[in-house]
């Protein structure tokens, strides 16, 4: 708890007694188990996927709500690519039924999004409306949500440590000026702070708190480092 002193005209000055609250800046998550979540439950893998996007929504209200600045949510690695195609298809059209379903909560939630990974794998309907929808939104400013989609550890590493070298990050990233500007683009890089990972117990585990649309509690999130959270404050 935290004591502010606040004075409106005409009164004297009061103290008032508020809660504190310290939230991480930047809070990543990798989307994972979606699959296993349903078939736990007799239900299609697609199901799963679905879900998964109503507990990224919940996810993402919960973190504009806490004051995080940015959301980065793994969602399709470059080893996804290796699933079956009907899979992948079926994927990046959730993908495209997603961005246009969930444009208009982004706009009135504030929410800004931005993409990174090798975006030019993406199907040329996926890109687009990724692009719309990052056009649309840039003005916005409670949340950023970054969508990583073709990820990979490997450019991910590469480009952090030409950031610590003091290197420029364009080499790996190929950055484009704009969003269309560029027919190897890779990413919509937002300037963020680094997010900080729990990854002892984290990627099952948070996808497993994600698939299920379940929320942890600031405690019990804290305590299990489940990936949705961050242990180190900028
Ligand atoms: C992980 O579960 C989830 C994915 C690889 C797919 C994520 C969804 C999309 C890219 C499309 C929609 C995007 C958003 C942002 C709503 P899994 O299939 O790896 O589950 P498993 O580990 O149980 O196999």
């Amino acid at each position: 708890m935290s004591k502010t002193r606040s004075a409106t005209e005409g009164q004297e000055e009061q103290e008032t007694t508020q809660p504190r609250v310290r939230v991480p800046r930047h809070v990543a998550i990798i989307m994972d188990g979606n699959g296993r979540w349903a078939q736990q439950r007799g239900l299609p893998r697609a199901e799963g996927h679905i879900r998964g996007q109503d507990a990224l929504r919940a996810t993402l209200r919960a973190a504009a709500e806490l004051g995080i600045e940015y959301l980065t949510v793994y969602a399709f690695s470059t080893e996804n690519w290796a699933r079956p195609q009907q899979e992948v298809e079926a994927l990046m059209e959730l993908l495209v039924s997603a961005i246009h379903s969930e444009t208009p909560e982004l706009m009135s939630q504030g929410v800004r999004l931005r993409a990174i990974g090798d975006l030019s794998r993406l199907p040329e309907r996926a890109r687009q409306s990724l692009y719309e929808c990052i056009e649309r939104t840039k003005d916005n400013k409670q949340i950023t949500l970054v969508l990583a989609l073709s990820y990979s550890s490997r450019d991910e590493l590469t480009r952090a440590t030409r950031r610590i070298a003091g290197l420029s990050t364009e080499a790996s990233s190929r950055r484009p000026t704009s969003p269309r500007s560029s027919s190897r683009a890779t990413s919509t890089q937002p300037t963020s702070p680094t997010p900080t990972y729990s990854y002892a117990r984290g990627a099952r585990s948070a996808s497993a708190t994600i698939s299920s649309g379940r929320l942890p509690t600031q405690s019990s999130s804290s305590r299990q480092s489940t990936g949705l959270t961050s242990t180190r404050l900028p």
